[in-house]
Protein backbone atom coordinates (compact mmCIF):
# COMPACT_ATOMS: atom_id res chain seq x y z
CA UNK A 1 0.00 0.00 0.00
CA UNK A 2 1.82 3.12 -0.80
CA UNK A 3 -0.24 6.32 0.81
CA UNK A 4 0.84 8.89 -1.77
CA UNK A 5 -1.01 7.44 -4.34
CA UNK A 6 -4.30 7.67 -2.10
CA UNK A 7 -3.57 10.66 0.53
CA UNK A 8 -6.64 11.44 2.12
CA UNK A 9 -7.04 7.98 2.65
CA UNK A 10 -3.78 7.64 4.27
CA UNK A 11 -4.64 10.97 6.43
CA UNK A 12 -7.67 8.81 7.81
CA UNK A 13 -6.40 5.78 8.80
CA UNK A 14 -2.75 6.67 9.29
CA UNK A 15 -1.16 3.42 8.35
CA UNK A 16 2.36 2.43 9.52
CA UNK A 17 3.91 3.85 6.68
CA UNK A 18 2.48 7.65 7.20
CA UNK A 19 3.26 7.36 11.22
CA UNK A 20 6.51 6.83 10.07
CA UNK A 21 6.57 9.90 7.64
CA UNK A 22 3.65 11.81 7.32
CA UNK A 23 5.17 14.55 5.20
CA UNK A 24 4.92 13.43 1.18
CA UNK A 25 0.78 12.76 2.23
CA UNK A 26 0.99 16.70 3.68
CA UNK A 27 3.06 17.84 0.83
CA UNK A 28 0.27 16.45 -1.63
CA UNK A 29 -2.86 17.36 0.41
CA UNK A 30 -1.67 21.33 0.50
CA UNK A 31 -0.75 21.48 -3.14
CA UNK A 32 -3.80 19.82 -4.24
CA UNK A 33 -6.85 19.55 -1.49
CA UNK A 34 -5.91 21.62 1.05
CA UNK A 35 -8.90 21.59 2.73
CA UNK A 36 -9.50 17.69 2.37
CA UNK A 37 -13.13 16.14 3.29
CA UNK A 38 -12.47 12.82 5.27
CA UNK A 39 -15.05 9.78 6.51
CA UNK A 40 -12.83 9.12 9.63
CA UNK A 41 -14.12 5.85 11.70
CA UNK A 42 -16.46 7.65 13.67
CA UNK A 43 -18.33 8.59 10.42
CA UNK A 44 -18.90 12.11 11.24
CA UNK A 45 -18.18 14.30 8.34
CA UNK A 46 -14.66 15.76 8.34
CA UNK A 47 -12.46 18.48 6.72
CA UNK A 48 -8.83 18.42 6.79
CA UNK A 49 -7.10 21.90 6.67
CA UNK A 50 -3.13 21.23 5.41
CA UNK A 51 -1.89 24.83 4.82
CA UNK A 52 -0.27 27.03 7.17
CA UNK A 53 -2.33 30.46 6.24
CA UNK A 54 -6.04 28.22 6.68
CA UNK A 55 -4.30 26.40 9.70
CA UNK A 56 -3.87 29.49 11.33
CA UNK A 57 -7.32 31.52 10.45
CA UNK A 58 -9.10 28.13 11.27
CA UNK A 59 -6.95 27.93 14.70
CA UNK A 60 -8.78 31.17 15.67
CA UNK A 61 -12.33 31.25 13.45
CA UNK A 62 -14.95 31.57 16.13
CA UNK A 63 -17.33 30.16 13.19
CA UNK A 64 -15.40 26.83 13.69
CA UNK A 65 -16.43 26.58 17.34
CA UNK A 66 -14.60 24.58 20.37
CA UNK A 67 -18.52 24.10 22.32
CA UNK A 68 -18.58 20.20 22.57
CA UNK A 69 -21.91 21.10 24.23
CA UNK A 70 -22.87 22.49 21.00
CA UNK A 71 -21.87 19.53 18.97
CA UNK A 72 -22.93 16.87 21.88
CA UNK A 73 -24.93 14.52 19.01
CA UNK A 74 -21.10 14.45 17.68
CA UNK A 75 -19.06 14.74 20.75
CA UNK A 76 -20.41 11.05 22.09
CA UNK A 77 -19.90 9.84 19.06
CA UNK A 78 -16.63 10.21 18.87
CA UNK A 79 -15.59 10.10 22.63
CA UNK A 80 -18.16 8.19 24.11
CA UNK A 81 -20.04 9.31 27.26
CA UNK A 82 -17.94 9.18 30.12
CA UNK A 83 -15.43 11.76 28.93
CA UNK A 84 -18.04 14.01 29.14
CA UNK A 85 -18.07 14.87 33.31
CA UNK A 86 -13.72 15.39 32.52
CA UNK A 87 -14.69 17.74 29.47
CA UNK A 88 -15.85 20.72 31.00
CA UNK A 89 -12.98 22.82 30.63
CA UNK A 90 -11.91 25.94 28.58
CA UNK A 91 -10.57 23.29 25.40
CA UNK A 92 -13.99 23.41 24.85
CA UNK A 93 -15.86 25.96 25.30
CA UNK A 94 -16.17 29.37 22.76
CA UNK A 95 -16.22 32.73 24.49
CA UNK A 96 -17.57 33.95 27.56
CA UNK A 97 -16.96 30.59 29.16
CA UNK A 98 -14.02 30.09 27.57
CA UNK A 99 -12.80 33.63 28.49
CA UNK A 100 -13.85 33.00 32.01
CA UNK A 101 -11.72 29.29 32.98
CA UNK A 102 -9.19 30.53 30.80
CA UNK A 103 -8.94 33.72 32.55
CA UNK A 104 -8.82 31.65 36.68
CA UNK A 105 -5.91 29.57 35.74
CA UNK A 106 -4.36 31.83 33.80
CA UNK A 107 -2.11 33.56 37.09
CA UNK A 108 -0.44 30.35 37.58
CA UNK A 109 1.15 30.02 33.96
CA UNK A 110 2.41 33.44 33.31
CA UNK A 111 6.17 34.06 32.48
CA UNK A 112 6.72 35.41 35.94
CA UNK A 113 5.32 32.31 37.54
CA UNK A 114 6.66 29.68 35.25
CA UNK A 115 10.11 31.42 35.58
CA UNK A 116 9.83 31.05 39.58
CA UNK A 117 9.48 27.04 38.87
CA UNK A 118 12.91 26.83 37.30
CA UNK A 119 14.71 25.92 40.65
CA UNK A 120 12.02 23.13 40.77
CA UNK A 121 12.05 22.07 37.58
CA UNK A 122 15.93 21.99 37.68
CA UNK A 123 16.08 19.79 40.71
CA UNK A 124 13.66 17.37 39.31
CA UNK A 125 15.69 16.62 36.03
CA UNK A 126 18.73 16.25 37.77
CA UNK A 127 17.29 13.72 39.94
CA UNK A 128 15.88 11.73 37.03
CA UNK A 129 18.91 12.16 34.80
CA UNK A 130 20.90 10.77 37.65
CA UNK A 131 19.14 8.00 38.48
CA UNK A 132 19.15 7.11 34.30
CA UNK A 133 21.57 3.97 33.48
CA UNK A 134 25.07 5.03 32.46
CA UNK A 135 26.83 3.65 29.66
CA UNK A 136 24.44 0.75 28.69
CA UNK A 137 21.47 1.22 26.50
CA UNK A 138 17.72 1.95 27.63
CA UNK A 139 14.58 3.75 27.13
CA UNK A 140 14.96 7.60 27.60
CA UNK A 141 11.17 8.36 27.12
CA UNK A 142 9.94 5.99 30.10
CA UNK A 143 13.27 7.28 32.08
CA UNK A 144 13.32 11.26 31.45
CA UNK A 145 10.90 12.01 28.93
CA UNK A 146 7.62 10.98 30.43
CA UNK A 147 8.40 11.62 34.20
CA UNK A 148 9.61 14.81 34.01
CA UNK A 149 6.49 16.71 32.87
CA UNK A 150 3.88 14.70 35.01
CA UNK A 151 6.41 15.30 38.23
CA UNK A 152 6.47 19.09 37.33
CA UNK A 153 2.26 19.11 36.56
CA UNK A 154 1.69 17.41 39.69
CA UNK A 155 3.73 19.78 42.08
CA UNK A 156 2.16 22.91 40.52
CA UNK A 157 -1.66 21.23 41.02
CA UNK A 158 -0.42 19.68 44.47
CA UNK A 159 -0.53 15.91 43.50
CA UNK A 160 0.72 14.23 46.80
CA UNK A 161 3.78 12.47 45.60
CA UNK A 162 2.91 9.38 46.66
CA UNK A 163 -0.34 9.55 44.22
CA UNK A 164 1.69 10.29 41.35
CA UNK A 165 2.04 7.11 39.67
CA UNK A 166 -1.78 5.82 39.94
CA UNK A 167 -2.38 9.58 38.39
CA UNK A 168 0.18 8.91 35.52
CA UNK A 169 -1.22 5.58 34.65
CA UNK A 170 -4.99 6.43 34.15
CA UNK A 171 -3.97 9.81 31.73
CA UNK A 172 -1.45 7.52 29.49
CA UNK A 173 -4.75 5.27 29.60
CA UNK A 174 -7.03 8.32 28.74
CA UNK A 175 -4.55 9.52 26.53
CA UNK A 176 -4.28 6.31 24.06
CA UNK A 177 -6.96 7.24 21.19
CA UNK A 178 -8.41 4.05 20.06
CA UNK A 179 -12.03 3.49 18.83
CA UNK A 180 -12.19 -0.66 18.90
CA UNK A 181 -14.89 -1.41 21.93
CA UNK A 182 -11.80 -2.59 24.23
CA UNK A 183 -9.73 0.68 24.20
CA UNK A 184 -12.75 3.05 25.12
CA UNK A 185 -13.98 0.48 27.85
CA UNK A 186 -10.25 1.29 28.97
CA UNK A 187 -10.90 4.83 28.70
CA UNK A 188 -13.86 5.13 30.28
CA UNK A 189 -12.88 3.20 33.43
CA UNK A 190 -9.32 5.59 33.26
CA UNK A 191 -11.22 8.34 33.14
CA UNK A 192 -13.98 7.59 36.09
CA UNK A 193 -11.08 6.49 37.96
CA UNK A 194 -9.37 10.07 37.75
CA UNK A 195 -12.82 12.04 38.08
CA UNK A 196 -13.60 10.37 41.41
CA UNK A 197 -9.46 10.73 42.41
CA UNK A 198 -9.81 14.49 41.27
CA UNK A 199 -12.99 15.37 43.42
CA UNK A 200 -11.69 13.61 46.38
CA UNK A 201 -8.15 15.46 45.95
CA UNK A 202 -10.37 19.07 45.70
CA UNK A 203 -12.15 18.26 48.77
CA UNK A 204 -9.01 17.70 50.61
CA UNK A 205 -7.74 20.75 49.11
CA UNK A 206 -10.83 22.37 50.51
CA UNK A 207 -10.32 21.21 54.19
CA UNK A 208 -6.49 21.90 53.92
CA UNK A 209 -5.69 24.05 51.44
CA UNK A 210 -1.67 24.73 50.50
CA UNK A 211 0.02 26.67 48.07
CA UNK A 212 -0.75 25.22 44.86
CA UNK A 213 -2.60 25.73 41.99
CA UNK A 214 -5.60 23.63 42.76
CA UNK A 215 -5.78 25.28 45.86
CA UNK A 216 -6.39 28.47 44.54
CA UNK A 217 -8.92 27.20 41.95
CA UNK A 218 -10.79 25.73 44.73
CA UNK A 219 -10.66 28.69 46.34
CA UNK A 220 -11.87 30.44 43.18
CA UNK A 221 -14.77 28.15 43.62
CA UNK A 222 -15.72 28.75 46.68
CA UNK A 223 -15.52 32.28 47.66
CA UNK A 224 -16.49 33.82 44.01
CA UNK A 225 -18.55 31.24 42.66
CA UNK A 226 -16.37 31.56 39.64
CA UNK A 227 -16.45 27.70 38.32
CA UNK A 228 -18.62 25.06 38.89
CA UNK A 229 -17.51 21.82 40.67
CA UNK A 230 -17.47 19.75 37.45
CA UNK A 231 -15.48 22.97 35.44
CA UNK A 232 -13.03 22.41 38.46
CA UNK A 233 -12.34 18.53 38.22
CA UNK A 234 -12.05 19.04 34.46
CA UNK A 235 -9.59 21.79 34.56
CA UNK A 236 -7.60 19.19 36.91
CA UNK A 237 -7.48 17.33 34.64
CA UNK A 238 -7.70 19.22 31.25
CA UNK A 239 -4.09 20.34 32.96
CA UNK A 240 -2.79 17.37 33.59
CA UNK A 241 -3.60 15.99 30.00
CA UNK A 242 -2.15 18.52 28.53
CA UNK A 243 0.90 19.12 30.10
CA UNK A 244 2.31 15.54 30.64
CA UNK A 245 2.06 13.74 26.72
CA UNK A 246 3.21 16.71 24.88
CA UNK A 247 6.07 17.98 26.54
CA UNK A 248 7.10 14.64 27.00
CA UNK A 249 6.53 13.83 23.04
CA UNK A 250 8.34 17.08 22.05
CA UNK A 251 11.79 15.83 24.44
CA UNK A 252 12.17 12.92 22.54
CA UNK A 253 11.06 14.40 19.45
CA UNK A 254 14.29 16.94 19.81
CA UNK A 255 16.23 14.22 21.12
CA UNK A 256 15.55 12.12 18.40
CA UNK A 257 16.67 14.99 15.31
CA UNK A 258 19.25 16.28 17.51
CA UNK A 259 21.02 13.23 17.20
CA UNK A 260 20.32 12.22 13.69
CA UNK A 261 21.61 15.85 12.81
CA UNK A 262 25.28 15.96 14.08
CA UNK A 263 25.82 19.55 12.97
CA UNK A 264 22.79 21.35 14.38
CA UNK A 265 23.76 19.35 17.75
CA UNK A 266 27.16 20.77 17.60
CA UNK A 267 25.81 24.17 17.13
CA UNK A 268 23.61 23.85 20.12
CA UNK A 269 26.53 22.21 21.98
CA UNK A 270 28.68 24.89 21.23
CA UNK A 271 26.65 27.75 21.73
CA UNK A 272 23.91 26.70 24.63
CA UNK A 273 22.31 30.15 23.85
CA UNK A 274 20.83 28.34 20.65
CA UNK A 275 18.80 25.93 22.86
CA UNK A 276 16.07 28.37 22.50
CA UNK A 277 15.75 28.86 19.27
CA UNK A 278 16.22 24.74 19.07
CA UNK A 279 13.19 24.06 20.71
CA UNK A 280 11.15 26.48 18.63
CA UNK A 281 12.55 24.59 15.50
CA UNK A 282 11.88 21.34 16.96
CA UNK A 283 8.03 22.57 17.67
CA UNK A 284 7.88 23.47 13.82
CA UNK A 285 10.09 20.84 12.49
CA UNK A 286 8.82 17.54 14.20
CA UNK A 287 6.45 19.00 16.96
CA UNK A 288 4.29 16.96 19.29
CA UNK A 289 1.19 17.80 18.31
CA UNK A 290 0.04 16.93 15.02
CA UNK A 291 -3.38 18.02 15.00
CA UNK A 292 -5.16 20.18 16.79
CA UNK A 293 -8.30 19.62 18.93
CA UNK A 294 -12.14 19.15 16.92
CA UNK A 295 -13.54 21.94 15.99
CA UNK A 296 -17.31 22.38 14.60
CA UNK A 297 -18.65 24.39 12.01
CA UNK A 298 -21.43 26.24 13.13
CA UNK A 299 -22.47 27.86 9.70
CA UNK A 300 -20.78 27.20 6.03
CA UNK A 301 -17.14 28.62 5.77
CA UNK A 302 -15.40 28.79 2.39
CA UNK A 303 -11.36 27.83 3.01
CA UNK A 304 -9.28 27.39 -0.10
CA UNK A 305 -11.57 27.35 -2.62
CA UNK A 306 -13.43 24.40 -0.84
CA UNK A 307 -17.29 24.72 1.44
CA UNK A 308 -17.17 23.20 4.81
CA UNK A 309 -21.16 22.93 5.28
CA UNK A 310 -22.66 23.62 8.74
CA UNK A 311 -22.36 21.07 11.11
CA UNK A 312 -19.04 19.34 10.07
CA UNK A 313 -16.13 18.38 12.02
CA UNK A 314 -12.63 20.39 11.08
CA UNK A 315 -9.27 18.92 11.64
CA UNK A 316 -6.45 20.73 11.50
CA UNK A 317 -2.62 19.42 10.75
CA UNK A 318 -0.72 21.17 12.75
CA UNK A 319 2.18 19.09 11.81
CA UNK A 320 1.30 20.03 7.51
CA UNK A 321 1.01 23.53 8.25
CA UNK A 322 4.56 23.77 10.06
CA UNK A 323 6.01 22.34 6.80
CA UNK A 324 3.87 24.79 4.51
CA UNK A 325 6.77 26.48 1.97
CA UNK A 326 4.25 28.64 1.23
CA UNK A 327 5.67 30.45 4.98
CA UNK A 328 8.65 28.67 5.30
CA UNK A 329 12.18 28.79 3.45
CA UNK A 330 13.03 24.81 2.94
CA UNK A 331 10.91 23.63 5.46
CA UNK A 332 12.01 20.31 5.47
CA UNK A 333 15.36 21.20 6.71
CA UNK A 334 16.10 21.12 10.51
CA UNK A 335 17.77 24.04 11.05
CA UNK A 336 18.28 25.49 14.62
CA UNK A 337 19.69 28.80 13.42
CA UNK A 338 16.83 29.72 11.33
CA UNK A 339 15.35 33.32 12.18
CA UNK A 340 13.52 33.82 15.05
CA UNK A 341 10.64 35.91 13.29
CA UNK A 342 10.39 32.27 11.14
CA UNK A 343 10.61 30.40 13.97
CA UNK A 344 8.01 31.97 16.62
CA UNK A 345 5.56 32.04 13.60
CA UNK A 346 4.95 28.24 13.74
CA UNK A 347 1.62 26.78 14.87
CA UNK A 348 2.89 23.83 17.38
CA UNK A 349 1.30 25.75 20.24
CA UNK A 350 -2.17 26.69 18.40
CA UNK A 351 -3.14 29.99 17.70
CA UNK A 352 -6.41 32.42 18.44
CA UNK A 353 -7.59 32.09 22.21
CA UNK A 354 -7.11 28.52 22.38
CA UNK A 355 -3.05 28.98 22.18
CA UNK A 356 -1.41 27.23 24.75
CA UNK A 357 -1.91 28.16 28.26
CA UNK A 358 1.11 26.21 29.42
CA UNK A 359 3.35 27.32 26.46
CA UNK A 360 6.16 29.14 28.75
CA UNK A 361 6.20 25.84 31.11
CA UNK A 362 6.31 23.67 28.13
CA UNK A 363 9.08 25.58 26.60
CA UNK A 364 10.96 25.84 29.83
CA UNK A 365 10.96 22.38 30.83
CA UNK A 366 12.49 21.24 27.15
CA UNK A 367 15.07 23.93 27.67
CA UNK A 368 16.21 22.63 31.10
CA UNK A 369 15.73 18.79 30.05
CA UNK A 370 17.77 18.82 26.66
CA UNK A 371 20.96 21.60 28.48
CA UNK A 372 20.63 19.39 31.14
CA UNK A 373 20.95 16.02 29.49
CA UNK A 374 23.67 17.52 26.57
CA UNK A 375 25.57 19.45 29.43
CA UNK A 376 25.99 15.99 31.55
CA UNK A 377 25.69 13.44 28.79
CA UNK A 378 27.86 15.44 25.92
CA UNK A 379 28.70 12.14 24.13
CA UNK A 380 24.89 10.78 24.11
CA UNK A 381 24.07 8.42 21.64
CA UNK A 382 21.56 6.40 19.91
CA UNK A 383 21.65 2.55 21.57
CA UNK A 384 21.49 1.85 17.79
CA UNK A 385 22.08 4.03 15.18
CA UNK A 386 20.68 2.05 12.10
CA UNK A 387 17.58 1.44 14.00
CA UNK A 388 14.85 3.58 12.42
CA UNK A 389 12.94 5.34 14.90
CA UNK A 390 9.75 4.09 16.49
CA UNK A 391 6.93 6.56 15.57
CA UNK A 392 4.51 6.11 17.49
CA UNK A 393 1.49 4.19 15.93
CA UNK A 394 -1.77 5.66 16.95
CA UNK A 395 -5.24 5.31 15.46
CA UNK A 396 -5.89 9.17 15.36
CA UNK A 397 -2.85 11.08 14.76
CA UNK A 398 -3.53 13.90 17.66
CA UNK A 399 -0.14 13.10 18.81
CA UNK A 400 3.36 12.91 17.01
CA UNK A 401 5.50 11.32 19.34
CA UNK A 402 8.03 8.05 19.75
CA UNK A 403 7.02 4.78 21.41
CA UNK A 404 10.70 4.30 22.48
CA UNK A 405 14.08 6.11 22.49
CA UNK A 406 17.00 3.83 23.09
CA UNK A 407 20.21 5.76 24.18
CA UNK A 408 23.23 5.72 25.85
CA UNK A 409 24.62 8.17 28.35
CA UNK A 410 28.29 8.50 28.09
CA UNK A 411 29.44 11.02 30.25
C1 LIG B 1 5.38 20.87 24.10
C2 LIG B 1 4.33 20.85 24.84
C3 LIG B 1 2.98 21.35 24.42
C4 LIG B 1 2.45 21.50 23.17
C5 LIG B 1 3.10 21.17 21.82
C6 LIG B 1 1.10 22.01 23.35
C7 LIG B 1 0.24 22.33 22.32
C8 LIG B 1 -1.01 22.86 22.47
C9 LIG B 1 -1.89 23.22 21.40
C10 LIG B 1 -1.58 23.03 19.90
C11 LIG B 1 -3.02 23.74 21.92
C12 LIG B 1 -4.22 24.28 21.15
C13 LIG B 1 -5.18 23.19 20.83
C14 LIG B 1 -6.33 23.63 19.95
O1 LIG B 1 -6.50 24.84 19.69
O2 LIG B 1 -7.07 22.76 19.51
C15 LIG B 1 -2.86 23.70 23.35
C16 LIG B 1 -3.80 24.14 24.26
C17 LIG B 1 -3.65 24.04 25.62
N1 LIG B 1 -2.53 23.63 26.30
FE1 LIG B 1 -0.79 23.00 25.49
N2 LIG B 1 0.87 22.16 24.68
C18 LIG B 1 1.98 21.79 25.37
C19 LIG B 1 2.18 21.81 26.73
C20 LIG B 1 1.25 22.24 27.64
C21 LIG B 1 1.46 22.33 29.07
C22 LIG B 1 2.77 22.00 29.79
C23 LIG B 1 0.28 22.75 29.61
C24 LIG B 1 -0.10 23.00 31.04
C25 LIG B 1 0.39 22.49 32.07
C26 LIG B 1 -0.65 22.95 28.52
C27 LIG B 1 -1.95 23.38 28.68
C28 LIG B 1 -2.79 23.70 27.64
C29 LIG B 1 -4.15 24.18 27.85
C30 LIG B 1 -4.84 24.40 29.18
C31 LIG B 1 -4.69 24.39 26.57
C32 LIG B 1 -6.09 24.91 26.25
C33 LIG B 1 -6.07 26.40 26.13
C34 LIG B 1 -7.43 26.97 25.79
O3 LIG B 1 -8.35 26.24 25.40
O4 LIG B 1 -7.57 28.20 25.92
N3 LIG B 1 -0.03 22.64 27.35
N4 LIG B 1 -1.62 23.18 23.67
Amino acid sequence: MTTTQDPAAAAERCTPEFRRNPHPVYEHLRDNQPVCPMKPPHGIDTYLITRYEDARAALSDPRLSKDMYGAMDAYRRIFGDSSVALDDHMLNADAPKHTRLRKLVNSGFTPRRVEALRPKIQGITDMLLDACPKREAFDLLPAFAFPLPITVICELLGVPQDERSDVQTWSTTVAQTGFSEESKRAQQQAEESLHRYFSDLIARKRSHPEEDLLSALTEARDKDGGLTENELVSTAFLLMFAGHKTTAYLIGNAVQHLLSHPAQLRAVQDDPELMGRAVEEVLRYDGSVESATFRFATEDVEMSGTRIPKGSLVQIAITSANRDPRKFDSPDEFDVSRPDNAQNAHVGFGNGSHYCLGAPLARMETQIALTSLLGRFPRLAFADPAQEPAWLQVPFPAFRGLSALPVVLEP
